[in-house]
């Protein structure tokens, strides 16, 4: 028997590469196994987005090595990508370096290795096909994610993704509307779309699709309650997308924008290719629809050059858009990006302070935010039970968690949940992070 044990870091679609790599192993003949002593083979797959990313793959690789030497070793994903055949040379234990581009050639790697090749790489950016296999093992029973375009042509100053995930490439929209009917017929309810920039999507096949079309066509499949969808790239926002999550609720009322900063001299220097402006009409659009659709961001504090001044413009787009939730982080130098050669970087204390200043601040926004929502009825789609609070774990289409009592239903009973199911939930409480309530009939 041939095992494998992995590990994955990252965003969404690395977590759905390694549902795609298991499912390409265990149809190619070997077992998953949940430590990595049990396993023949141990695979980590990594992210590059942030800080010291490299240096913790080194020492996560030491580590694996002292416990588990004779093994073959793989290293998949950003940082195989990045580092390439120099992780041999400072892990020669290693076996196995692939970036998520080649992906498609897996099974072929796995072959070389079984043959006695100590050196297998796939490191090709050139690939324009997308990572498609019919055998995905996906991790969660009602929710699934599904890839409609790979890579980025973008080039963000500070961004790495198009140096590990390579150029664009769209899967065709027959495709993906395949695999979404397969995932409805599986029982799945739930579909997240993902790509680094779903926007940019074309149908490359003569339909020419692009994202609006095909999220419409996502929401008139049989058995899919919910899309989601990310992450979107301002520039290629359009109103039709709006448009779309309007007219269907089975388009989920959350769009994740990210902005990275409110102030557009630190957005040229970033090469976002938007200004404030373009961006804040982007929000109106969105703000303007008839569904109450929830906005969430992404923020970059301390770029290089960041003043004070570009700093508070930051702290008023906060103040101005009034995102549902959002995520914040200092900027790190990353291997490649076009930002190294700027002059000026922002000492890390002064980071760290406007981090928290930031923090606060949002914390504030998400109590008022959520607090609109007391009294109110929301759907809620039940991920699980949580015994510490004795509360059901759900989640609304704007994505919030909200916890529930279920009079009725108590608690989970010998394999009846209620997990999977839609239950209507009436807002008692509100925290910054999540909801409180009752269910309702
Ligand atoms: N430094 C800090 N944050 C970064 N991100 C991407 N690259 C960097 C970097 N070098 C953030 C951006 C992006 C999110 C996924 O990660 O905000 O939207
Ligand atoms: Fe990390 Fe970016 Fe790679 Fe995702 S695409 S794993 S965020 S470096």
């Amino acid at each position: 028997m041939k095992t494998f044990y992995i590990e994955t870091f990252g965003c969404q679609m690395n977590a759905h590469d390694s549902e795609k790599v298991i499912g390409t192993l265990v149809s190619d003949g070997y077992t998953q196994v949940p430590e990595p002593a049990q396993a023949d083979l141990i695979l980590y797959n990594t992210c590059s987005i942030r800080d010291k990313a490299e240096q913790k793959v080194f020492h996560r690789l030491q580590q694996f090595k002292k416990e588990h030497t004779g093994k073959t070793f793989g290293v998949l994903g950003c940082v195989a990508q990045q580092e390439g055949e120099k992780i041999f040379e400072r892990a020669p234990f290693v076996n196995l370096v692939a970036g998520s581009a080649s992906y498609s050639q897996l099974s072929q790697m796995l072959v070389q290795l079984e043959a006695g090749n100590r050196r297998v790489t796939g490191l090709s950016l050139d690939n324009d096909q997308a990572f498609e296999t019919p055998f995905t093992r996906r991790d969660n029973p009602h929710r699934a994610y599904l890839t409609i375009i790979e890579g980025c042509d973008k080039s963000c100053a500070y961004c790495v993704v198009p140096f590990t995930r390579g150029p664009e490439r769209s899967r065709t929209s027959e495709s993906v509307l395949n695999e979404a009917r397969d995932l409805a017929r599986k029982g799945y309810l739930e579909v997240q779309l993902l790509g680094q920039n779903v926007n940019s999507y074309r149908d490359p096949s003569p339909a020419g699709w692009d994202f609006a079309r095909l999220l419409r066509a996502m929401g008139e499949i049989d058995g899919i309650r919910r899309v989601r969808f990310t992450t979107s790239h301002p520039r290629d926002f359009v109103k039709d997308i709006v448009d779309a999550i309007d007219e269907n609720p089975v388009l989920c009322n959350h769009v994740h924008l990210p902005v990275q900063s409110g102030s557009s001299s630190v957005l040229e220097r970033m090469q976002r290719l938007y200004t404030r402006d373009d961006y804040l009409r982007r929000i109106e659009w969105i703000k303007k629809a008839r569904r109450n659709i929830a906005i969430t961001t992404d923020i970059i504090v301390g770029f290089p050059g960041e003043t004070e001044a570009e700093f508070e413009q930051t702290l008023s787009l906060l103040e101005e858009v009034q995102y549902d939730s959002l995520f914040n982080f200092k900027y790190s130098r990353r291997p490649n990006t076009s930002a190294l050669v700027l002059g000026d970087h922002i000492p890390e204390e002064e980071k760290t302070r406007r981090l928290t200043v930031v923090q606060e601040m949002q914390r504030a926004i998400q109590i008022r935010r959520n607090s609109e929502l007391v009294g109110s009825v929301e759907e809620a789609l039940v991920e699980g039970y949580n015994q510490a609070t004795s509360q059901w774990i759900g989640r609304t289409t704007q994505n919030r968690m909200l916890n529930f009592i279920h009079p009725e239903f108590p608690r989970p009973l010998e394999g009846a949940t209620l997990a999977g199911k839609y239950s209507n939930v009436r807002v008692t409480r509100a925290g910054p992070n999540s909801l409180a309530g009752e269910r309702v009939n």
